[in-house]
């Protein structure tokens, strides 16, 4: 008899090929996706892979929500852009300049047309909510890796997610907070390893 909710997760289909290692290594934010959409057994098994993640005080103090109705996708990204046009258009500074350049071309999709969205929200208050929510939001993205997809953070759309309207919209109870949303999809073509500064070491006795 399986004892724990661990034991009732199915496996998740991985590339047996793919070490934890390559999909550290080979994940990448990926901004061009096929029109095909994932099916219901991926995200069934990306979520299971989300869920997996370390958790303080074992809280698992998040909830899911899976958008993959386009109109929605698509309403979602005009209000996002709306919001941050607003936030940004007084401000003079380059990155700001950037950001308008970018919300105010109409061509612009802040989901990038990937057929899905997973949003984590945290379900508790606590300090160690939003940290929980990022460590399950990583494990998706590996597993999202080791199948062959592509997946994007989307940190532009938080705000519009955490407005009463969108929460009333996507079920999100009031009191839970957006963290994380995330595009998933099957890449459109090959994404370039962004750089990094080599690990910064303060003290190593
Ligand atoms: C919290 C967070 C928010 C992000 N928000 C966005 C976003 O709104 N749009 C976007 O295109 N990429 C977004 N990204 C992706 C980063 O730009 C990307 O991770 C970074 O440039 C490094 O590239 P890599 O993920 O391919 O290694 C976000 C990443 C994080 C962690």
């Amino acid at each position: 008899m399986p004892n724990t909710m661990t034991d009732l997760l199915p496996p998740i289909q991985s590339n047996p090929t793919m070490s934890a290692m390559d999909a550290i290594h080979q994940r990448r934010s990926v901004r061009n996706y096929e029109q095909q959409s994932i099916g219901k057994v991926t995200v069934n098994a990306l979520l299971n892979a989300a869920v997996l993640a370390p958790t303080a005080m074992h809280q698992e103090p998040w909830s899911f929500v899976v958008i993959q109705d386009k109109s929605v996708l698509d309403r979602l990204s005009d209000s996002t852009k709306n919001m941050i046009r607003d936030e940004v258009k007084g401000s003079a500074s380059s990155s700001a300049k950037q950001t308008l350049h970018h919300v105010a071309n109409p061509e612009f999709h802040v989901f990038y047309n990937a057929g899905t969205l997973i949003i984590i929200c945290g379900n508790h208050t606590g300090p160690f909510v939003e940290a929980d929510c990022w460590l399950a939001a990583e494990n998706l993205m590996l597993a999202a890796c080791a199948k062959g997809l592509g997946t994007c953070v989307i940190g532009f759309a938080v705000e519009a997610l955490n407005t009463a309207e969108w929460k009333a919209e996507l079920n999100i109870p009031k009191e839970m907070t957006v963290i994380a949303p995330i595009i998933v999809g099957v890449p459109a073509s090959d994404t370039a390893a962004t750089s990094r500064k080599p690990p910064e070491i303060l003290l190593w006795k």
